[in-house]
């Protein structure tokens, strides 16, 4: 279909905002005539996925594309107005209308091109207090953030990702999803979507290791004899020991609060990320506690959840929910960026 240059760069300007396994769960369907871009889920291309139109993964990700189209919009000196679509659970979307499309620039705003998820450690330097500040002062709706720096604090967040990290190795549902996400060959990669293995830390060995475990029948077998979900939860919980500082974006337990969540999300992000430091998302305790919530966690894992719960009660000194924790500190190394999917692929006409 005929697309104009802007809202071609606008589509990918909100493209590269992040979406969980980078599954790029959106499509966008433009109205030349009234200006205007429709973003929500992609029912054709994504029927059946696990973390579905319903999900909170894709709430967050759907208020970070926004956060995005936002920035373009001022970078621009676009006028435009928005509406979020929030009343039907499986239909969250939200509508931007420019109030033309005349615009003669249309790049790229170089903070939206340079965020990315860094899964490397991170050097041990505290993060300057200013920094700090303004990366704790983002907030949208009744969602903020909560930094924490002191070892003690950091302790407490990890042993709560050591248990939520536990319970998702014992859960064959997402560990399937894992490798329906996971590219380890290069063509697989050169499909541009999913999450490239190059972009994980993983440790010598770990490639094969991956391999070696996706069958959940050998999986189930490791962990029953040998309890390797406790290992790879202890190898989750210790970066976020070792990071100078943890992110927690939180607030009410709405859908519209996963969506603002997502906005103050992709905000820190962005700043933390052209400011020089380095982020990585946790969504394992999050993402538990919507299992918690949704009543989808299996018998076993029961036992785990007054611990989760009482656990992040503490941590924020309210009843408010972690709608995304975060790493954050100084890199050690360049990485990898995570690829998107072509424009005809994610474009429809309305
Ligand atoms: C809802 C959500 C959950 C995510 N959870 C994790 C996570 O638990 N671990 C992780 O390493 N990255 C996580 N990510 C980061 C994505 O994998 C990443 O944004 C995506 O692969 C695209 O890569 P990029 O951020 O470098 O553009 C999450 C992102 C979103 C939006």
């Amino acid at each position: 279909m005929e697309i104009s240059g802007l809202l071609r760069a606008y589509i990918q300007s909100v493209q590269l905002a992040p979406t969980a396994d980078n599954s790029q769960p959106i499509c966008y369907t433009v109205n030349n005539r009234e200006h205007s871009i429709l973003s929500g889920f992609d029912r054709d291309r994504c029927a059946g996925f696990f973390l579905g139109s319903d999900s909170h993964a894709y709430q967050i990700s759907l208020g970070a594309n926004l956060e995005n189209g936002l920035r373009f919009c001022h970078h621009h000196n676009l006028a435009n107005r928005y509406e979020v679509y929030d009343k039907d659970i499986n239909n969250l979307s939200y509508k931007i209308t420019f109030n033309n499309d005349t615009e003669a620039e249309n790049d790229i705003p170089t903070e939206i091109l340079g965020r990315h998820t860094n899964r490397w450690p991170y050097k041990l330097d505290a993060i300057s207090e200013e920094l700090l500040t303004v990366c704790s002062s983002f907030a949208e709706g009744d969602v903020s953030i909560t930094i924490l720096t002191q070892p003690d604090d950091r302790k407490q967040l990890a042993a709560l990702i050591g248990l939520a990290s536990e319970m998702r190795f014992q859960t064959p549902e997402i560990h399937n999803w894992l490798y329906e996400t996971l590219r380890m060959t290069p063509t697989e990669v050169a499909g541009n979507d999913g999450l490239d293995i190059k972009t994980i830390a993983l440790p010598p060995g770990g490639k094969l290791l991956l391999s070696f475990i996706k069958d959940w029948k050998r999986m189930s077998f490791l962990n029953h004899y040998f309890g390797m979900y406790k290992m790879m939860a202890k190898i989750e919980a210790q970066a976020i020991l070792a990071a100078p500082a943890i992110a927690i974006v939180h607030g009410g337990h709405y859908r519209r609060d996963a969506f603002d969540g997502g906005r103050v999300m992709e905000r820190l992000w962005l700043h933390a990320n052209s400011n020089g430091l380095a982020v990585h998302p946790y969504y394992v305790l999050t993402d538990q506690l919507v299992r918690m919530s949704e009543q989808t966690l299996m018998e076993k894992l029961k036992p785990y959840e007054s611990k989760l719960n009482q656990g992040i009660q503490k941590i924020l000194d309210s009843d408010r929910f972690p709608h995304m924790v975060l790493r954050v500190g100084y890199p050690k190394r360049e990485v990898i960026k995570s690829k998107r999917l072509s424009m005809d692929l994610v474009v429809k006409s309305a």
